[in-house]
């Protein structure tokens, strides 16, 4: 698999069960990283909460250009990431886990490519299979493996700009266009990662029904109560996943 990262949604990046801690920084062409370095199982891991360290920084601002080139000076070949999502398909349900294999995106403002003419050209990614079949195949094993995971392989990820949820006509849209969950943060991460010819994958973490499916108005306190609830259990997922 070769030198691994884990970006990590909030909560997920908990270095309890490393060893060898080093918080470091790194500067890159698009501004610093911050992230945790640590062994686990003998396999050097490195650890990038994707919202910052304090859960500060919105999925709209984050510098996802940064991120993922820092990575890639640090020798990381393959990249696990979770993703919190509401979800349009009734049988994708909260407390449950996708592995999408599709993107459609619906964001307005980030950077989505390192190639911006100038001196590193025009480039055109190939987004066939935009997440890597061999790093999902680990998390399906590592599911298998734990029991008691409900992981669907295959699904479509729509990406809003955020940081507002969706309104319902927009869920119904997305619904119409074949969307099964949505989430802001998976683009532009995921075509970056395909440029710089490293393998990632997203675990995505179904919080709830997106606005207009569930009767219920949809909140923040509702997403995060999810998301601390499923939080170790994701964390020993990809843990399991980085072993295999
Ligand atoms: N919409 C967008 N992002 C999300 C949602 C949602 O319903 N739930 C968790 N992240």
């Amino acid at each position: 698999m070769g030198k691994i990262a884990v970006i990590g949604g909030t909560g997920v990046c908990d270095t309890r069960m490393l060893t060898d801690i080093r918080e470091d920084r790194l500067d890159t062409f698009y501004g610093p990283i911050q992230y945790i370095k640590g062994t686990y199982k003998g396999k050097e891991i490195i650890f990038l909460p994707r919202h910052g360290k304090n859960h500060s920084i919105p999925p709209h601002l984050i510098n996802y250009r940064a991120n993922i080139l820092g990575l890639k000076r640090l020798g990381v070949t393959a990249i696990f990431t979770t993703t919190a999502v509401g979800s349009l398909n009734l049988k994708f349900k909260p407390n449950e886990f996708v592995l999408p294999h599709q993107f459609i995106d619906f964001t307005k403002t980030r950077h989505t490519s390192f190639f911006d003419g100038g001196e590193n050209g025009v480039v055109h990614a190939d987004m066939t299979e935009p997440y890597c079949r061999h790093l999902q195949r680990a998390v399906l094993k590592a599911a298998t493996l734990l029991g008691d995971y409900t992981i669907h392989h295959g699904g479509t990820y729509v990406c809003t700009e955020g940081p507002r949820f969706e309104t319902p006509a927009e869920i119904a849209m997305f619904a119409k266009w074949g969307g099964d969950v949505v989430g802001m943060t998976n683009v532009p991460e995921v075509c970056l990662a395909r440029e710089a010819e490293m393998c990632y994958t997203t675990v995505s973490m179904v919080t709830n029904f997106a606005a207009g499916i569930s009767a219920e108005m949809l909140t923040h306190a509702e997403v995060l109560t999810c998301m601390e609830e499923n939080s170790e259990r994701i964390r020993r997922l990809l843990m399991k996943a980085v072993e295999i």
